[in-house]
């Protein structure tokens, strides 16, 4: 696949989030129940966060020829809060190509490492990377717990 990544802009907002809204409900439905599903999924409604997401942070996204197939953001510089692949685009290197482009920001602003809170689902992606387990964990998000992982790899 021929790829670009991009910083994103206000522009890309409904791809964005129409592409989060999907893959939650169609990957990480793996490893997550209903309830949790409907409640992570519905963060794609916040339209007002996810417009502050790509104004204020590091935020990219990953494209085809004709349309948007992944994206990541940071926070803080060095905490990659966001990485999701659209579904049909899975297991073609997309996050891949996403997280060298991270974790090059990371170092160009010279943070010595990077983390991140990730899902189940992305656990075994990040596993290949390289990246350690500091802590499982289970947050509290809108009322239900989610498992997930403190991940981190030193840059
Ligand atoms: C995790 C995620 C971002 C990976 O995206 P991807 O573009 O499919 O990943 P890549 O193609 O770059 O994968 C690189 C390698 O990571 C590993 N990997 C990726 N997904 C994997 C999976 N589901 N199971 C096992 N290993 C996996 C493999 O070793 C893979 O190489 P291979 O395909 O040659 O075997 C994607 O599955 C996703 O969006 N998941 C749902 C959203 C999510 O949970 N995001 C994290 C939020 S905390």
């Amino acid at each position: 696949m021929d790829l670009a990544i991009r910083q994103a802009t206000e522009a890309d907002l409904p791809e964005i989030t129409a592409l989060f809204r999907n893959t939650v409900t169609a990957v990480n439905t793996k490893h997550y129940n209903a309830k949790q599903i409907e409640i992570w999924a519905s963060v794609a409604n916040e339209t007002s966060k996810w417009l502050e997401r790509i104004a204020e942070h590091y935020f990219i996204v990953a494209e085809n020829d004709t349309e948007i197939v992944g994206f990541a953001y940071l926070k803080n510089g060095y905490y990659l809060d966001g990485l999701f692949v659209h579904k049909d685009y899975l297991r073609q290197g997309v996050a891949s190509a996403l997280l060298r482009t991270i974790e090059s920001q990371v170092m160009v602003e010279d943070f010595p490492e990077i983390r991140s809170d990730v899902s189940i689902t992305a656990l075994p992606f990040f596993e290949n990377k390289y990246y350690e387990i500091v802590k499982k964990q289970k947050k509290n998000f809108k009322g239900m717990v989610f498992q997930n992982y403190i991940v981190k790899k030193t840059l």
